[in-house]
């Protein structure tokens, strides 16, 4: 009798042990996620999560056009043809770690520039202020740059002076960390005086009303922190052409609500 059920109880062990065996399987199974992660999406430091590659080549250049949002097919048949330096998603594109949205260079909390982009002034960008001052000097008043092309060094060191004096917290509502700056990219300008006063002088309020005529806008307008993650400076403009400037400027939004894109540092 001992000796059957000592049996038994053997037999039973056998088969418990083959059916966790049977429950364990599945777990292996998640190897094509796994591929997928690694080969068609990919995490794009400082920016956005999650781009796909495309095969389409862009520069960046205001006329090109930009490839289209990539499919579930097009990301397996593509994602080895393509150079790792370049992403697409919906709108998005992202190239040597610069992000344009309609070929137009983003630059914000969420989305940065490579310390080595250095592009100087942009000479069309200049030629517009240079327009733009002719027109309004025939109106009597004097609009000038006061602070252009910022290179990524300069940047940093201007940060970490606010940050040093005002805390980290108070110098990132005004002043942007390096990388994150617009005048990186060579299409901004800070206008006459740097201070809120600027608004209400004629120049201020001349080129509120008048600057997206010339391709420019009010980067960063009154009661918009929360979404442009910066206070009210009406002396910073941007340039983005004559066109988008205009459509920027009559839908009233700011460009990250025009884009529906974030302004959030990932910390
Ligand atoms: N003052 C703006 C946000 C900058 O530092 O670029
Ligand atoms: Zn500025």
């Amino acid at each position: 009798m001992k000796r059957y059920i000592t049996l038994l109880a053997a037999l039973m062990l056998t088969l418990s042990l083959s059916g966790c065996e049977k429950e364990v399987a599945p777990v292996i199974q998640p190897e094509v996620e796994t591929e997928q992660t690694t080969s068609a999406v990919t995490t794009i430091p400082d920016g956005p999560v999650g781009l796909v590659p495309s095969t389409e080549g862009t520069t960046a250049s205001a006329e090109t056009t930009l490839p289209q949002e990539t499919t579930a097919e097009t990301i397996e048949t593509t994602s080895e043809t393509t150079t790792a330096d370049e992403y697409t998603n919906g709108d998005i594109t992202v190239k040597n770690g610069i992000t344009y949205i309609r070929g137009v260079i983003i630059v914000n909390k969420t989305y940065s520039l490579p310390s080595d982009y250095n592009p100087g002034v942009d000479k069309t960008a200049e030629d517009a202020f240079k327009k733009m001052q002719s027109a309004a000097a025939s109106e009597g008043l004097n609009i000038y740059i006061s602070s252009g092309f910022r290179s990524f060094d300069y940047q940093a060191g201007l940060y970490k002076r606010y940050a040093d004096r005002d805390g980290k917290a108070a110098a990132d509502r005004y002043s942007a960390r390096a990388g994150h700056s617009e005048h990186q990219t060579g299409l901004a300008f800070d206008l006459n005086s740097i201070d809120d006063s600027f608004a209400n002088t004629a120049e201020g309020k001349w080129v509120a009303e008048n600057c997206y005529k010339y391709g420019f806008i009010i980067r960063y307008p009154k009661g918009k922190e929360d979404v442009t993650g910066y206070m009210y400076e009406p002396w910073h403009i941007r340039y983005l052409g004559d066109d988008l400037a205009k459509e920027v400027y009559e839908s009233g939004k700011t460009l990250e609500e025009f884009f529906e894109i974030k302004s959030e540092y990932v910390e």
